[in-house]
């Protein structure tokens, strides 16, 4: 992902992401938070391991960042399962797809990330493999062209969106359970911390800690980010191993352009982009993108889940609209006084 905010939330650079594998834990029970989830996908576990059968289909959707690979990787470890990984974008032939299948063995996890990029001609060769472990493939062409038939190994495909609007409904309920991940209360995300700051043996306040987790968007990958952010800035001003403390936080959040509620650069451009040129809105999507010069895609999956979670904007057939809670952390006069910045 090449857009703004890849600092915090987008794609890791290569240290970063040795850095992100040390981070993640390895099992459920090293897993914070999400705990329905995580009592259920137990249980789903632990019966299908009992009948020693491969797990049902799964598909995990929610916005980025809260732990749709990990648990991908997680449910395969748990399983004792080797786990492929793939992702809807990179399957562009139904060949690709029929050659990815046939090298499966028994009991193997199949992820498929951004599984709503499918093409049509590919998500055709999904349905009867997940539904039957059949692969109906044509060979030949024109008049002469035959479909074949293969028997595949029982294997769990694992899919993940953040757009799971866009999955059509014939995929969808193939999958024997489709599970949403949510925020992460800022309780949470302090463990999340806590531990990423022993794995990474660092000195962490708890105030510091609690700054962070607050200010996180709910989300444990940016959670971490600030983590190291923080650790930085901790490291420049006091030296190699200098613990987080509260003012060093405060001072790094302030420079990274993290406000208060953990809203961040695009966060208020999108605001102000509809206080200031839409008094509060409604404004279409488009027109937003345009005004804050991102990509629409970028908005909607990245920048406004979290402003609608936390109550700032809402979604109307209309277009967007900023919220009264908006008005007040963005200081803004009540729609009719033509948006005035008081
Ligand atoms: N419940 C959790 N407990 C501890 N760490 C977590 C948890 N969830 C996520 N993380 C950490 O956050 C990072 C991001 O999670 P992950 O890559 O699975 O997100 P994602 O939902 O797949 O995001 P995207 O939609 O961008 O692919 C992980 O590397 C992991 O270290
Ligand atoms: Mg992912």
């Amino acid at each position: 992902m090449t857009d703004s905010r890849s600092q915090l939330d987008g794609a890791a650079l290569p240290d970063e992401e040795r850095v992100d594998e040390t981070l993640r834990p390895r099992s459920l029970a090293e897993m914070v938070g999400q705990n329905r989830l995580r009592e259920n996908l137990a249980v789903f576990i632990q019966a299908a391991r009992e009948r020693n059968e491969s797990l049902d289909h799964l598909l995990f959707h929610g916005p980025p960042g809260l732990g749709k690979t990990l648990l991908a990787h997680v449910v395969a470890h748990e399983m004792g399962a080797n786990l492929r990984v793939t992702s809807g974008p990179a399957i562009e032939r139904a060949g690709d797809l029929a050659a990815l299948l046939s090298n499966l063995e028994s009991g193997d996890v199949l992820f498929i990330d951004e599984i709503h990029r499918l093409p049509a001609a590919v998500e055709e060769i999904l349905y009867p493999a997940m539904e039957d472990y059949q692969l109906d493939i044509l060979v030949g062409q024109g008049p002469g062209a035959q479909s074949m038939r293969f028997d595949l190994p029982h294997f769990t495909l694992i899919g993940a969106t953040t757009r799971p609007g866009l999955l059509t409904s014939p995929l969808r309920d193939r999958f024997g359970w489709v599970a949403r991940l949510e925020y992460y209360p800022p309780e949470d995300l302090e463990r999340i911390l806590e531990r990423s700051a022993g794995l990474l043996d660092v000195g962490l306040d708890s105030e510091a800690c609690g700054e962070m987790a607050r200010r996180a968007r709910g989300t444990p990958r940016i959670a971490n980010r600030l983590l190291r952010r923080v650790r930085d800035f901790a490291q420049v001003d006091g030296g190699p191993g200098a613990r987080l403390s509260r003012d060093v936080t405060r001072f790094a959040l302030e420079r990274l352009d993290v406000d208060e509620a953990g809203l961040d650069r695009l966060d208020r451009a999108l605001m102000m982009a509809l206080f200031e040129r839409f008094d509060g809105g409604p404004a279409g999507l488009e027109t937003l993108a345009a005004a804050v010069g991102e990509d629409k895609g970028t908005l909607e999956d990245l920048v406004e889940p979290y402003l609608i979670y936390q109550g700032y904007l809402a979604r109307t057939p209309r277009g967007r609209v900023a919220t009264p809670r908006a008005r007040k952390h963005f200081d803004v006069a009540p729609s009719g006084q033509q948006g005035k910045l008081l």
